[in-house]
């Protein structure tokens, strides 16, 4: 630690994002990467926009797209705010809705940006253990001094809380802000956006990296109430007023349009999904039922850590999250048919290898 370094800095615990691998001999399922290119719209959207106007800004409020997700919600624009991917809306929020000295509260196991932020920003917080099957303690988040935060579905567990729980989430806690990150609600979840109607302490955070495959452009957004989204242009523009690029910007805008590409590969997603937990089962291992684009796998007889380094050395990389809760479990992210059957190639060997092991003792 350098003396020359502020507080701020000093107090940080940066996030470790998953790995970061280039190889066409890799198998990437660790970061919940769609496994499908965006929609073919995207490109032409893309040259488009190289050809004609990258000598210029881009929008610091970038109203067609705003307009563009307001109609795909069936919200108005001045209810959604658009930021560089959901982790800087995220960071933005709690700039803007969580303050030092009034905890807020969380899941302990959950979307592992959130202490960082917590720190970051000198809030305190509370952790809410997970019950014993994996879901959220519900009743544990009504009450907050300074707001709460959770994804629905939960990462890494990828299980959703259903929509009259995350009600009476924000219901208990008037007054206080309930965000609810829904990175992964377009795999098959309800989305919390009827809520908005009738509660203004609520914000919902969206990203277009998993479902829209644009995870490389760096697109999230928040839809709240119009004093919700004010407060963030308020944050995003003492900080950075142009922190959309017009590449990300006409991208999205062109992903939302194609709504039969984006149902196709969502579907396709899910079925891979729900195969791949057939197998996952077969092969003896526990998989907790998910609605987000990977599956949380516990195997009794296989340490994950053991298990994540063996299929590593195989060039196939998935998560393991070495925290006491969690360090039994892998978090796969669901790949294309072809990755999975080769994933499970590898997986069945080392199964086998290892069950064969274990029997000769
Ligand atoms: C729960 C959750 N929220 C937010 C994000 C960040 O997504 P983005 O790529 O939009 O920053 C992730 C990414 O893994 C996530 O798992």
């Amino acid at each position: 630690m350098n003396a020359l370094w502020s507080d701020m800095v000093k107090r940080t615990e940066p996030y470790t994002p998953g790995e970061h691998v280039n190889g066409e001999e890799w198998i990437k399922l660790n970061t919940n990467e769609n496994p499908y290119p965006p929609s073919p719209r995207v490109f032409e959207a893309l040259q488009q926009e190289l050809t004609s106007n990258l000598r210029k800004y881009p929008e610091s409020d970038p109203k067609e797209l705003r307009n563009t997700l307001a109609e795909l919600h069936q919200v108005s624009a001045d209810q959604v705010f658009i930021g560089n991917g959901s982790d800087e809306v995220l960071a933005f929020s709690f700039m803007a809705f969580f303050s030092p000295g009034k905890p807020i509260v969380y899941p302990a196991v959950t979307y592992s940006f959130y202490p960082t932020y917590a720190a970051l920003f000198n809030i305190s917080y509370d952790t809410i253990p997970l019950q014993e099957d994996f879901t959220l303690d519900e009743k544990a988040l009504y009450k907050s001094e300074g707001g709460v935060i959770f994804p629905n579905p939960n990462a890494p567990t990828g299980i959703a809380l259903p929509l009259a729980g995350v009600e009476r989430i924000v219901s208990e806690n008037q007054g206080r802000i309930v965000i609810v990150d829904e990175a992964y609600v377009d795999f098959c979840s309800e989305t919390a956006i009827p809520l908005l109607e009738r509660f203004d302490n609520l914000l919902i955070i969206r990203t277009m990296s998993k479902s829209r495959s644009l995870a490389g452009l760096r697109i999230g957004y928040a839809i709240g109430s119009t004093e919700m989204i004010e407060a963030l242009n308020r944050i995003k523009n003492s900080f950075n007023s142009y922190t959309i690029d017009r590449l990300a910007l006409a991208a999205g805008v062109a992903s939302v349009n194609d709504k039969d590409y984006f149902g196709d590969t969502i579907q396709a997603i899910i079925q891979t999904r729900e195969q791949a937990k057939k197998i996952f089962e077969s092969l003896g291992f526990t998989v907790l039922p998910s609605a987000a684009n990977f599956l949380f796998v516990h195997h009794p007889e296989i340490p994950a850590k053991q298990l994540h380094k063996s299929l590593k050395y195989k060039q196939i990389l998935v998560r393991h999250f070495s925290k006491p809760e969690t360090e039994e479990w892998l978090r796969v992210t669901i790949g294309s048919d072809d990755e999975m059957k080769q994933f499970f190639e590898k997986l069945f060997e080392l199964v086998r290898m290892w069950t064969d092991k274990s029997s000769a003792y």
